[in-house]
Protein backbone atom coordinates (compact mmCIF):
# COMPACT_ATOMS: atom_id res chain seq x y z
CA UNK A 1 0.00 0.00 0.00
CA UNK A 2 1.05 3.51 -0.79
CA UNK A 3 1.85 5.57 1.59
CA UNK A 4 3.05 8.57 0.12
CA UNK A 5 1.56 8.91 -3.06
CA UNK A 6 3.66 12.10 -3.76
CA UNK A 7 7.01 10.22 -4.01
CA UNK A 8 5.48 6.75 -4.63
CA UNK A 9 6.68 5.05 -1.38
CA UNK A 10 4.90 2.49 0.39
CA UNK A 11 4.26 1.22 3.84
CA UNK A 12 6.75 -1.56 2.80
CA UNK A 13 9.71 0.36 1.92
CA UNK A 14 9.63 2.18 4.84
CA UNK A 15 9.11 -0.76 7.01
CA UNK A 16 12.54 -2.27 5.22
CA UNK A 17 14.29 1.75 5.65
CA UNK A 18 13.08 1.51 9.44
CA UNK A 19 14.54 -2.13 10.00
CA UNK A 20 18.01 -1.58 7.94
CA UNK A 21 19.11 1.76 9.33
CA UNK A 22 16.64 2.13 12.52
CA UNK A 23 15.77 5.62 12.65
CA UNK A 24 15.26 7.62 16.15
CA UNK A 25 13.00 10.26 14.72
CA UNK A 26 11.01 10.95 11.77
CA UNK A 27 13.55 13.64 10.64
CA UNK A 28 15.78 10.70 10.68
CA UNK A 29 13.42 8.28 8.83
CA UNK A 30 13.72 11.11 5.79
CA UNK A 31 17.03 11.37 5.70
CA UNK A 32 16.83 7.65 3.85
CA UNK A 33 13.24 7.77 2.36
CA UNK A 34 12.02 11.26 1.29
CA UNK A 35 8.32 10.85 2.68
CA UNK A 36 6.30 13.46 3.68
CA UNK A 37 8.48 16.15 1.50
CA UNK A 38 5.68 17.15 -0.38
CA UNK A 39 2.54 17.90 0.52
CA UNK A 40 3.17 16.63 3.68
CA UNK A 41 0.19 14.62 3.89
CA UNK A 42 1.69 11.15 4.91
CA UNK A 43 3.59 12.38 7.35
CA UNK A 44 1.41 10.94 10.16
CA UNK A 45 1.03 7.25 8.49
CA UNK A 46 4.70 7.68 8.30
CA UNK A 47 4.88 8.43 11.97
CA UNK A 48 2.49 5.52 12.82
CA UNK A 49 4.58 3.23 10.98
CA UNK A 50 8.10 4.34 12.55
CA UNK A 51 6.28 3.96 15.95
CA UNK A 52 4.98 0.31 14.98
CA UNK A 53 8.50 -0.67 14.08
CA UNK A 54 10.20 0.86 16.69
CA UNK A 55 8.07 -1.01 19.30
CA UNK A 56 8.58 -4.53 17.04
CA UNK A 57 11.92 -3.61 18.02
CA UNK A 58 11.93 -3.88 21.75
CA UNK A 59 9.75 -6.77 21.26
CA UNK A 60 12.34 -8.65 19.33
CA UNK A 61 15.03 -7.90 21.51
CA UNK A 62 13.82 -8.78 24.54
CA UNK A 63 12.48 -12.39 22.67
CA UNK A 64 16.34 -13.04 21.85
S1 LIG B 1 1.82 12.10 0.11
FE1 LIG B 1 3.80 12.16 0.94
S2 LIG B 1 4.48 14.15 0.52
FE2 LIG B 1 2.54 14.08 -0.38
Amino acid sequence: MYVCLCNGISDKSIRAVIRQHQPSSLKELQRFVPVGTQCGKCLRSARQILEHEQGSMVIYLRSA
